[in-house]
């Protein structure tokens, strides 16, 4: 994990908690519109893959125990995982590529209607993500995964001064590669050569050479627009575009997107797909169901895009009729650290990943809704144009006073809790009932994002302690 140079240690916020009479009259507890629909209140859990679906993508009781569980807190809104477009392995992160996933959906959507009471406003987040392979073992990389071909002859033969190598067979080249040093193979890979052996091999938006890539603007709107349908088939209250993060959208967003056919380069080029997907959602889903998206304040990367650019994409996609607009900031592969062999490069290692789920291991900022400035100038300027869809913050917030603060200044709409959440699902409903005493602090010292990185079923140390217990217990309350 990615640590600032002299981190401090900060505390979690001391807080006052609201009576029932103060959270009955609270701005966070009041309802809002989001597109045709209202939320009873201005809470929402973002999205957050628990690792609990079968290997095919489909929904398991693991998957419904955890949504009940949020559920029973009655969030205003809950934002189910990212769920993959396409009908691809994956491991166990939800599907909705094909029609078959649609009973398991609907039976989530039916656990947490009767969770909530019918009071949660329910979104799936649909993602598209592009190949990422484990690091290989050196001898595996060099022996299967490399191709051969003249320019490493040519570097080989000018490192080595010895012309031969200009005609030596593949498999040559290969074993005397294999065994070199650093500084040699450094030499004759090319950079994504050597990230392939570093890190794994990793698709990007950029890879034009690759038909699939390179066809990506053609092929989503109709991937997004069919896997919308779905999730309205299911019976969810809307979807939430996932152009956030590591992922295939989020990639064309990245101001690091030098694609030369008209969606790269230019923001207003960047944008092109991310406009053309909702368009094509938008279409096949009609315009009374609420079509949302999560997308970065900043990518936090260097050669990233910068709050400048969120505000333009907020923007264009208010312009466009985005029901809700939800940022969040990094989550970058560009500065993940080096995975083990055998293991997944993981976006949430670098200084990106630690500004999408701050610890309290921080600098004087501190983790507590560290970038809520940035989604206040968001949400100033898409007002300031004329827009007014609902912003969603999220990020290291996890008291009532903060939340409350928040919307009193206009720096969101909505305020998101994932980790305290997640921590304790019923902070919604204590905070409400005047009993937020009781509530389970969230500790932002990311146990649960280890068990994300090692792709396990996610829990909290909280109320896990060790055990592997995978729901949260209930709310034993003195009545
Ligand atoms: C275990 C875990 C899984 C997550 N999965 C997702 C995801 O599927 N999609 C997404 O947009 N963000 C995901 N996030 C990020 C959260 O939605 C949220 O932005 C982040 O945790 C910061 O908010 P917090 O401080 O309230 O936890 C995940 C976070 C955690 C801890
Ligand atoms: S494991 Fe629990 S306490 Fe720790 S950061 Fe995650 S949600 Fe918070």
């Amino acid at each position: 994990m990615w640590k600032f140079a002299n981190p401090i240690r900060h505390q979690i916020l001391q807080t006052r908690w609201p009576t029932a009479g103060e959270a009955a009259r609270s701005r966070l507890f009041s309802p809002i519109a989001i597109g045709n629909l209202e939320a009873r209140s201005r809470t929402w859990v973002p999205a957050m893959v628990p690792w609990r679906a079968t290997e095919d993508g489909f929904v398991t009781q693991q998957n419904l125990d955890w949504y009940r569980r949020f559920a029973e807190g009655r969030p205003g809104v809950l934002v189910v995982e990212a769920t993959g477009v396409r009908d691809i392995p994956s491991g166990p992160l939800l599907r909705i590529g094909d029609d078959r996933f649609i009973p398991g959906l609907r039976k989530l959507v039916e656990t947490v209607r009767e969770a909530s009471g019918g009071e949660t406003r329910l979104f799936i987040q649909i993602i598209d993500f592009l190949a990422v392979k484990r690091r290989p073992e050196k001898a595996k990389y060099f022996q299967r995964f490399l191709t051969v071909d003249d320019h490493h002859r040519q570097a080989l033969a000018a490192a080595m001064k010895q012309p031969v190598w200009l005609t030596a067979s593949d498999d040559d080249v290969r074993e005397f590669l294999q065994n070199a040093d650093d500084e040699l193979i450094e030499v004759v890979l090319t950079s994504r050569e050597l990230e392939a052996l570093r890190f794994g091999y990793r698709e990007r938006v950029t890879d034009t050479h690759l038909k699939h890539i390179h066809d990506l603007p053609h092929e989503l709107p109709a991937i997004f627009a069919a896997a919308s349908e779905r999730a309205r088939e299911a019976g969810f209250h809307g979807v939430e575009l996932h152009y956030a993060h590591a992922y295939t959208m989020a990639g064309f967003l990245s101001a690091q997107n030098d694609r030369a056919d008209g969606y790269g380069g230019s923001r207003e080029n960047r944008v092109r797909l991310p406009l053309e997907v909702y368009r094509e959602v938008r279409r096949r889903v009609g315009n009374d169901y609420v079509v949302g998206v999560r997308f970065l304040a900043d990518e936090v990367i260097a050669g990233g895009s910068r709050v400048e650019d969120a505000i333009f994409y907020a923007q264009e996609f208010a312009r466009a009729g985005f029901d809700f607009l939800s940022l969040s900031k990094g989550g970058k592969f560009e500065d993940a650290q080096q995975p083990k062999v055998g293991q997944a490069v993981y976006p949430y290692t670098g200084q990106s990943g630690y500004e999408c789920m701050p610890t309290v291991l921080s600098d004087e900022v501190g983790p507590f809704g560290r970038s809520v400035p940035l989604v206040a100038a968001v949400k100033k300027a898409v007002n300031e144009s004329g827009f007014n869809p609902p912003v969603v913050a999220t990020g290291g917030i996890s008291t009532f006073e903060q939340a409350e603060e928040i919307l009193r200044l206009g720096q969101a709409d909505i305020v998101g809790m994932a980790r305290q959440a997640l921590a304790d699902p019923d902070w919604f409903m204590k905070v409400r009932l005047g009993r937020g005493d009781e509530v389970r602090r969230c500790t932002y010292t990311n146990y649960c994002e280890a068990l994300d990185q090692a792709h396990k079923p996610v829990t909290c140390k909280l109320w896990d302690k060790g055990r592997r217990v995978l729901e949260p217990p209930p709310w034993l309350t003195a009545d």
